[in-house]
C-alpha cells in the first residue's frame, strides 16, 4: 500500500503514471464517461483547514469515480475536541477506503498515515502541497511548458515553494526561487531537494532577487504572502514581502509567451497584481479545474497499488 504524502516518495516514472491516469480520465469525463474505478469506495476529507479547490476536486471526483466522499471538518469531528490523530486514523481507517487530510504540521499528517490501514492523500499541510503540483504539472503539459522548462516561483518560501521544489528535482527542470531574506524556503526540504535534483539533473536555484528569477523562464509562479495559520503575523508579512508583487514590470523579462500559475486563492494587489492575475485567467482557471482530474489520477493510482509490498 502506497500513501501520497509528498512527491518525494515518488519515482518520477511513478509521478507520470498518476498524470498519464488524470489525463485519460480527464479526456473520458469531458465526454461524459464516468468509469467508476472506485464504484462504492468511500474517502473520508478530513479538513483543519479551510478549502474550497481541495473539497470541491475530491468530493467530486471520488463520486465521479463511481464512489463518495464524506466531507469531515475538524470542528464537526472529535479530533477538534482532542481525540488523538492516531485514534482518529484508526477508527476512520477501518471504515473507508481512503483518507485525504489537510491539517497543520505534517508530523500529524504522518503520524495518521502510519496508522492508516488504508491509503492517505496530503491536501495540504504546513510543509508540502503536493496534489496541486501534480495539479500544476498537467496544466503545465496541456499549454506546451513542461518540456525542459525554467520555472520561477516568486514569494513566501512555504508548502506550495516546497512542493514545487520536489516537483522540478523530480522531473529534472529547472526552477529558480526568489524570497524575501528571512521567508526563504526549510533547510532540510531544500536538502532533500537538492540531492534527488542531483539524479534527475534539475537546476534549483535560490535568490532574492525576483527579476534575476523570472530572467527569460517559461513558468512564473507565486502563493499567497499569508499562509493559512499565519494570520497574526500579516502586517509584518505584508511590509516583509514589498517588491514581490508579480505584475506586468516582472512578467515583461519572463519569455513572451510565458504562462503564470496560481493556486488560488489569489490575493490580487499583493503577491499578483489584478492586470496579470486577469491577463492569464484562462491558464489559472484551467488549472483550478485540473484539480478535479489531477486529484482522480493520483486516486486511482493509489487504488490499482493497494497490494503493493
Ligand atoms: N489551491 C488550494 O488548495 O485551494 P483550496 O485551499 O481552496 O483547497
Ligand atoms: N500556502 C497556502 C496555500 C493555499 C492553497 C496556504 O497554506 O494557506
Amino acid at each position: 500500500m502506497r500513501h501520497f504524502l509528498t512527491l518525494a516518495d515518488f519515482t518520477k516514472s511513478e509521478l507520470l503514471e498518476m498524470i498519464d491516469l488524470a489525463r485519460k480520465i480527464k479526456a473520458q469525463t469531458k465526454r461524459k464517461e464516468f468509469v467508476p474505478y472506485m464504484e462504492q469506495q468511500t474517502l473520508g476529507m478530513i479538513f483543519e483547514k479551510s478549502s474550497t479547490r481541495t473539497r470541491v476536486s475530491f468530493e467530486t471526483g471520488i463520486y465521479q469515480l463511481g464512489g463518495v466522499g464524506l466531507f469531515l471538518s475538524s470542528s464537526d469531528i472529535q479530533l477538534g475536541r482532542g481525540e488523538p490523530m492516531k485514534d482518529t486514523a484508526r477508527v476512520i481507517s477501518r471504515m473507508v477506503d481512503m483518507v485525504m487530510i489537510r491539517t497543520f504540521e505534517h508530523s500529524k499528517l504522518e503520524e495518521f498515515a502510519h496508522y492508516s490501514k488504508v491509503p492517505v492523500i496530503n491536501g495540504l499541510t504546513d510543509d508540502y502541497h503536493p496534489v496541486q503540483l501534480m495539479t500544476d504539472y498537467l496544466t503545465m503539459l496541456e499549454f506546451g511548458k513542461a518540456d525542459n522548462p525554467v520555472c520561477a516561483y516568486v514569494g513566501d518560501g512555504n508548502n506550495m515553494t516546497h512542493s514545487w521544489l520536489m516537483l522540478a528535482a523530480k522531473m529534472g527542470f529547472e526552477l529558480r526561487v526568489a524570497t524575501p531574506k528571512g521567508y526563504e524556503c526549510n533547510e532540510a526540504i531544500v536538502k532533500k531537494a537538492l540531492a534527488f535534483a542531483k539524479e534527475s539533473g534539475a537546476k534549483i536555484t535560490f535568490g532574492n532577487d525576483p527579476v534575476e528569477a523570472v530572467k527569460g523562464c517559461d513558468v512564473v509562479t507565486t502563493d499567497t504572502w499569508v499562509s493559512m495559520g499565519q494570520e497574526d503575523e500579516k502586517e509584518i508579512r505584508l511590509k516583509a514581502f514589498e517588491g514581490y508583487m508579480v505584475d506586468e514590470a516582472l512578467m515583461s523579462h519572463a519569455k513572451d509567451d510565458a504562462i503564470f500559475l496560481h493556486c488560488l486563492p489569489a490575493y490580487r494587489g499583493y503577491e499578483v497584481s489584478e492586470e496579470t492575475f486577469e491577463k492569464h485567467a484562462d491558464v489559472i482557471f484551467t488549472e483550478a479545474e485540473n484539480r478535479l482530474h489531477a486529484q482522480k489520477g493520483i486516486m486511482v493510482w493509489l487504488d490499482n497499488h493497494r497490494n503493493d509490498d
